[in-house]
């Protein structure tokens, strides 16, 4: 459906300014709307016809709002209707006069008589619309207190539609979280004194510990915050604020009305966010824990490790030795991704962020006085989940580690420095990461499926069984070295 704004630049000369100044009220409507027990619409007049009084005027409906309190008029949805001046005769006279008119019509649409209340909107001091209260001709039943109270806020707001002063220029509300009318209202006139409550306002001040005849009382007497409520009424504009009081949370809203004195009373809305609030800090507090989580991780597996130390210390052979040593780098290289986790605040990781100290770890593992190997990291993979993360990083410490031992074996008598990069990159089926090195290539007839080395088998099966993805190794096209290619589908990454 098409936007207030594209309907009126489109069938009408409004300026920007009038056109946020719809966007504004309509924003704000659903309260009209609810106070009024009826449909409203709001009519524009149509382009070429911007000086209604030169004559048969046509209107375009660009806003629509059914009521909560009842049951709305119209079934469909009225917004790009266009009527004539004959079809709408009190639209273009509100416009006209600039006056409030209430009146009768019959509404071809709906083949029914309609009760109308067109009130001109004004702004800047010009008549730019018409909003029209629509409702079915009330058949002798005498309202109720609240309906009645109700009925008298809207023809209050009417008159500052008409005046200019209603929608506010600046208004905090942020109309999702906003509450509305059926979530509880009271009434305050101009001493800021309660003049109504509606029945779940009362529930909600009794959730709060406000037992008391609320009547005649202002709401800082009966022991709540009422700073949005002074605020609100010493800067006539709406403020939106939580207030606390003891386990309950309530959303309140207060909305001065004004009339030619300024701060006449106001409506405060109020909404309990105890249960929405409570459900956001358990998930915060479980964020949290799955990060304690992964730091726990981390140092039980560094405990690890210097336990393995601890052991390779005590054994005499070599070949012990330099075996639990790789394991340690293996288990070093899977506390990373915990430790990286345990930054985040979700369970995804940036590729990049595992990445940089995986590198560092082999960079410093090898570099030493007479050995400098260059490491380089290109390009970007986005984000993997943890269940990604932690294969990724110990193939590519595998591969990266390879580099180190094999790629390189003689010192000195070469004429270009040692490379390696780490190539990310995604495409339409997954991620790409290329380890190259410019060192001697792997021995003839080497082939990575059926190299023994444990490095390459690990490497082998996080990626072909676990992650269902392909490993290519080929040489570089600029000369000797060794291109590691592994490429993960998106279904390993998403799931
Ligand atoms: N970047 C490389 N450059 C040259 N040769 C390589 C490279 N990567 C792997 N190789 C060759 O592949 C063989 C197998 O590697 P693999 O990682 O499986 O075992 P390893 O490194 O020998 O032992 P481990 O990884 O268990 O310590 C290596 O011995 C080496 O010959
Ligand atoms: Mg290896």
């Amino acid at each position: 459906m098409a936007s207030l704004a594209e309907i009126v630049r489109k069938q009408s000369r409004l300026t920007l300014a009038e056109i946020v100044h719809l966007q504004r009220l309509v924003a704000s409507w659903n309260m009209l709307a609810d106070f009024c027990f009826s449909d409203l619409l709001l009519f524009v007049p149509v382009s070429g016809l911007r000086d209604v009084s030169e004559g048969d005027g046509e209107f375009m409906v660009v806003g629509h709002v059914r009521p909560s309190t009842t049951q709305t008029l119209y079934r469909h949805d009225m917004i790009g209707e266009a009527v004539s001046d004959s079809e709408r005769p009190l639209v273009t006279r509100s416009m006209r006069l600039e006056e409030i008119i209430e009146g009768e019509i019959t509404v071809s649409a709906i083949r029914e008589r309609v009760r109308v209340l067109c009130i001109p909107v004004r702004h800047d001091g010009r008549t730019i619309a018409v909003l029209s209260r629509e409702s079915t001709p009330s058949v002798g039943r005498s309202p109720g207190e609240l309906e009645r109270t109700y009925v008298d806020i809207f023809n209050r707001f009417a008159r500052m539609i008409a005046s200019g002063d209603f929608p506010y220029p600046i208004d905090d509300s942020d109309s999702k979280e906003s509450p509305r009318v059926g979530d509880g209202a009271v009434v305050l006139d101009r001493a800021m004194c309660v003049e109504y409550a509606s029945p779940n306002a009362v529930s909600a001040l009794h959730r709060m510990g406000v037992h008391a005849n609320t009547e005649g009382m202002r709401l800082g007497e009966l022991g709540l915050d009422d700073e949005p409520v002074v605020d609100a009424f010493t800067v006539a504009k709406p403020v939106t604020q939580e207030v606390e009081r003891g386990e309950v949370i309530i959303l309140l809203r207060c909305i001065p009305m004004l009339d030619s004195q300024g701060v006449s009373g106001a409506v405060v809305l109020f909404r309990d966010v105890t249960e929405v609030r409570q459900r956001d800090r358990l998930l915060l507090s479980k964020d949290a824990t799955i990060r304690e989580i992964h730091h726990r991780v981390k140092n039980n597996l560094q405990t690890i490790s210097s336990l393995l130390q601890l052991q390779a210390r005590r054994t005499g052979s070599d070949d012990a030795k330099s075996a639990i040593a790789e394991s340690v780098r293996r288990i070093q290289s899977i506390a990373l991704v915990h430790e990286t986790l345990s930054r985040e605040a979700g369970e995804d990781v940036a590729f990049t962020d595992i990445l940089r100290p995986l590198v560092q770890m082999v960079a410093e593992a090898v570099s030493s006085p007479d050995r400098h190997i260059e490491f380089e990291v290109v390009g970007d993979a986005g984000t993997l989940p943890a269940q990604v993360a932690t294969p990724m990083a110990v193939v590519l410490a595998e591969l990266l580690q390879n580099t180190a031992d094999h790629a390189f074996p003689s010192e000195g008598d070469r004429d270009r420095p040692d490379q390696v990069r780490v190539e990310l990159a995604v495409d339409d089926a997954g991620i790409v990461v290329r380890v190259i090195d410019n060192g001697v290539g792997v021995p003839d007839g080497f082939s990575i499926e059926e190299a023994e080395g444990l490095g390459l088998s690990i490497v082998r099966a996080l990626v072909m069984s676990d992650l269902g993805g392909t490993i290519g190794l080929f040489e570089p096209a600029d000369g000797p070295g060794t291109v590691v290619e592994l490429r993960v589908p998106i279904d390993a990454i998403a799931s």
